[in-house]
């Protein structure tokens, strides 16, 4: 399928107009010190413009370390974080939250800013306030102009349609789990009809699905890894990939995906394999706590 990108700076126009990068370089799990420095500082030699982390991944500051070191105008850079679990008690501890975000990240400002998680397990009882909150926060802040857009990860339709009961500014973006293996359609399809970019993280699977038998042929037949084949699935659907990998010739050939396209039989093939994996986490079920090690 044809689509309007060309290149790794060719960007999707957010609800408020503002560009965003059609690939994003992924952050999750990898380690702050050399591990994300490094990772971050090949991504950006690669032509990746677009970075995103979180406060819980614990890497902010190695991310915001190679950002720095890059010498990359910081208007040509697309930085998103995300608020976590902790310090979310209040609209004053988003702030806080955000602050301390940018302080690790050596930054004056972020792009986007996304409240990670809708359901944290203290707050099952009143997360509708919650998130009400925080996102009341969060709107003082893109006001401000310290995050350039704002958004949401981890969202189902039950928890954007509660926040749209008071939200003055709409969510421009909702980054989910998301790859052939876990479609999402339902969620996905409420993304789009509210004008919210659908960000795909984990688009590999977190790596599982680059064994998968159907992708692997895919990916034979047109002599690419599997790897790009579903970087390119995303990106023919017009959701937002977000590849993460911590070795060099990785993270160079996911950003190799602008010169081939899948037919209609590679999409029948891996629209085929929704519900096969099923790794995505429901936030109704998942426990996370609030205090994470990276406080410690
Ligand atoms: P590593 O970080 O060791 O390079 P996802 O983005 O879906 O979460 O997947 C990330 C996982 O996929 C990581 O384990 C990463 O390994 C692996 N990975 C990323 N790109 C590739 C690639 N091109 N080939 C093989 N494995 C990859």
């Amino acid at each position: 399928m044809l689509i309007k990108a060309n290149k790794l700076t060719d960007s999707y126009t957010l609800a408020n107009n503002n560009e965003i990068p059609v690939i994003g370089f992924g952050t999750w799990q990898s380690a702050n010190g050399e591990e994300a420095y490094n990772a971050v500082k090949w991504a950006l030699e690669a032509g990746y413009r677009h970075l995103d982390t979180a406060a819980v991944y614990g890497n902010e500051t190695s991310v915001g370390q190679a950002i720095k070191d890059s010498g990359i105008d910081r208007e040509d850079l697309f930085i998103t974080t995300k608020l976590w679990n902790y310090q979310r008690n209040s609209y004053d501890d988003t702030l806080h939250a955000f602050s301390d975000s940018l302080t690790r990240l050596g930054l004056s400002y972020v792009d986007l800013y996304l409240i990670h998680w809708p359901e944290p397990i203290e707050y099952r009882d009143h997360w509708q306030k919650l998130n009400a909150d925080s996102w009341q926060a969060m709107e003082t802040i893109y006001q401000d102009g310290r995050a350039h857009a704002i958004g949401v990860s981890n969202f189902r339709q039950k928890h954007l349609d509660e926040l749209f009961k008071t939200a003055k500014v709409a969510p421009m973006v909702n980054q989910i789990f998301l790859n052939p293996g876990d479609q999402e359609k339902s969620i996905v399809g409420y993304n789009k009809a509210h004008q919210i970019l659908t960000e795909a993280y984990s688009p590999l699977g977190t790596g599982n699905l680059l064994k998968n038998a159907a992708i692997v042929k895919i990916a034979a037949k047109h002599d690419r890894s599997a790897a790009q084949i579903l970087i390119r699935w995303n990106l023919e659907h017009g959701y937002l990939p977000l590849p993460k990998s911590t070795h060099k010739e990785f993270i160079q050939s996911n950003a190799d995906v602008f010169d081939f396209q899948l037919d209609d039989e590679d999409h029948l093939a891996l629209d085929q394999l929704d519900g096969q994996e099923k790794q995505h986490t429901d936030p109704h079920e998942h426990n996370f706590h609030k205090t994470v090690a990276f406080l410690d």
